[in-house]
């Protein structure tokens, strides 16, 4: 969602702020602001821009500033339209700046308290409320943190929080409650972000806050407080290089650049993890095995893409491994009375780990009675990581495109590990197991050869410049492949896209089926091929234009309204990772052909951490 850095430093940390804020712009980027203290206490000062951060910095480079201490935030809206006004960060009296993520639910009571107190409302946001509680409780405590404390015992909801205060100019006081936030730490100079990304040109050193932390931060000293206001040390982590993970490369966008990226995670993902015949289960925990021979089912919470990653993996867990498997979006299984089962497995799937549903399906499963949980998860740091029993994570490297594409084939490639795993428990023969454990040996070469189509899908993608609904037809696997693909071509290319199972077409899709909507068919050369192919004379037969994604084995030819995408050989368990790259293939040209913001789709952000 929306992004905060910070910093504090002997030198100016003008530029720091603002190339801080072009890393996290994939996360929110309606607005874009900051508030630089003036040296020895003048005051403070504040830009804000509406769109997109190089808009803030244009108007930086017209009014240079030099700034030892501030704080910046990009904005995905949820309260009061994206506007300058409405932009972070919020100011108290021009004494008290603040920047803010997530969302305070009792808003409108504490608006009204401080309007009766006599404080006056500029914007519609939530954050405004914090900004005056700060001031109200500066007045009366005279010191920053203490003020921000008392502040904080009066939200409800979700809050990342950097604050800057006039006559305390030299440093910042963050807290967290429900939104990530990080502490990068310098020589002489201290950062703060929701996510380390920002901060990766100045430290490769960070402190990531835990649930209830507040913190005092200078530029020659950090002090941090847990929940209880206990000091407290918290471990500091040196994190690998990914310095090319914020570059384009050769690709126009990341989103490209993170598609091609598929064979090199798919095997990032297996590397260490199979044995010569098997899967490692160590790969799983210490504690793994003994709560793995206890799983008779699974459930699965997740959102979006990751969903969609669910719903591949039922078919799995329940043809190889026999287990029965539920998936469930995390947004509806949250509120829900739900039974749980005995010996129930409770499965996240999240590129983030901080997707707010996800994380607080997660907290609720722990309090019902789910006999372990575990996450798949691609952000080593984050709070489902932290909260899960289990973890096992993608391999992906940080993903910048806000469409999901190698986090979900390595999401994917985890869950075929988890289901070989618990397959073995429940009669799967180590012989089947070896046969798979060789395909997906083969995986990241065949990934390479299937990004070969890129040419092809890119002539087939001007058929869908002008298209206004598209529908994604499969069956089995393919249904919930088609359904990632219609989730892609929607949200890059504001094309409406709909997913069926084929099967289901003459209950009631097949009336929209005319000469104008593109149908996309999802076709390897498995048991279901006959009756797709059924499905798709249906359509044929009411004029309907037909662009079918077909193993080279599965018998389809061109004809007029027939056009025919030839996709590489792949074993049944594998096809849902192999047909998914075309889908992602498509819809990113017919974005570019469109001329969308392919990696920063309008209304939609990468880390989802509000509800
Ligand atoms: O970080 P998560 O995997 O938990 O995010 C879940 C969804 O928000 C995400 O997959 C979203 O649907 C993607 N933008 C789809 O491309």
């Amino acid at each position: 969602m929306c992004g905060i850095v910070g910093a504090t430093a002997e030198r100016n940390v003008v530029k720091i702020l603002v190339e801080g804020l072009h890393r996290l712009e994939y996360r929110g980027y309606d607005s874009a602001g900051l508030a630089l203290v003036d040296g020895d206490s003048a005051g403070i000062t504040a830009y804000k821009r509406l769109g997109k951060v190089a808009n803030l910095e244009n108007a930086l480079k017209e009014n240079p500033h030099d700034s030892h201490v501030g704080i910046a935030h990009t904005r995905w809206a949820t309260h009061g339209k994206p506007s300058e006004t409405n932009a972070h960060p919020h100011l108290s009296a021009d004494s008290i700046a603040l920047v803010h993520n997530g969302i305070i639910e009792n808003h409108a009571e504490l608006r009204d308290m401080l309007v009766a107190e006599g404080y006056e409302f500029v914007s519609e946001t939530d954050t405004e409320v914090i900004v005056h509680l700060v001031h109200k409780y500066f007045q009366q405590q005279q010191e920053l943190f203490k003020a921000v404390k008392s502040a904080i015992a009066q939200l409800d909801g979700a809050f990342a929080l950097a604050v800057l205060c006039k006559d305390e100019p030299n440093h910042i006081v963050v807290a967290r409650s429900g939104s990530p936030l990080v502490i990068g730490v310098g020589i002489d100079e201290n950062f703060i972000a929701s996510d380390q990304l920002a901060l990766r040109q100045v430290t490769d050193r960070f402190i990531f806050l835990e649930e209830g932390d507040m913190a005092d931060v200078s530029c020659d000293q950090l002090n941090i407080f847990d929940v209880h206001g206990e000091l407290v040390e918290r471990e500091v982590v040196q994190l690998d290089d990914y310095a090319d993970a914020s570059d384009k490369g050769q690709f126009r966008h990341y989103m490209m650049k993170e598609i091609f990226e598929q064979p090199k995670v798919v095997a990032e993902t297996l590397r260490g993890r199979l044995g010569k015949h098997q899967v490692m289960e160590e790969i799983f925990g210490a504690d793994a095995s003994s709560l793995f021979d206890r799983v008779k089912r699974v459930q699965i919470v997740a959102c979006g893409t990751s969903y969609h990653t669910g719903v591949i993996t039922r078919y799995w867990l329940e043809s190889i491994a026999k287990v029965p498997c539920n998936v469930e979006i995390a947004s509806e299984f949250r509120y829900r009375d739900v039974v749980v089962e005995p010996d129930t497995i409770f499965i996240t799937i999240s590129q983030s780990g901080e997707t707010a549903d996800t994380l607080a399906a997660l907290r609720k499963a722990k309090d019902i009675g789910y006999t372990a949980s575990l996450t798949i998860c691609n952000a080593p740091a984050s709070s489902l990581v932290r909260e899960s029993d289990l973890v096992l994570m993608t391999q992906a490297g940080p993903e910048i495109g806000v469409a999901s594409t190698k986090a979900f084939t390595t999401q994917l490639v985890s869950l075929l590990l988890f289901t070989l795993v618990i397959g073995r428990r429940n009669g799967l023969t180590p012989a089947r197991e070896q046969e798979i454990v060789s395909q997906l040996n083969e995986l990241s070469d065949l990934c390479a050869k299937t990004l070969e189509l890129a040419d092809r899908i890119k002539e087939v993608s001007n058929h869908f410049t002008e298209t206004t609904s598209c529908l994604f037809l499969g069956r089995g696997m393919q249904y919930p492949v088609a359904m990632e693909g219609a989730l892609k071509l929607k949200e890059i290319s504001y094309i409406h896209a709909e997913a069926y199972p084929a099967g289901e077409l003459k209950h009631g899709p097949l009336a929209l089926v005319d000469s104008e909507t593109p149908i996309v068919a999802v076709a390897p050369n498995n048991d279901l091929l006959e009756k797709l192919k059924s499905n798709l004379e249906e359509v044929r037969a009411r004029g309907g234009r037909l662009y079918v994604f077909a193993d080279v084995n599965s018998g389809f030819s061109e004809s007029d309204g027939v056009t025919v995408i030839n996709v590489p050989h792949v074993s049944d368990v594998l096809e849902p990772l192999i047909y998914t790259i075309p889908l992602q293939l498509l819809s990113y040209y017919v974005a570019v052909l469109r001329g969308t913001d392919v990696d920063q789709p309008r209304n939609l952000a990468k880390s989802v951490t509000v509800e």
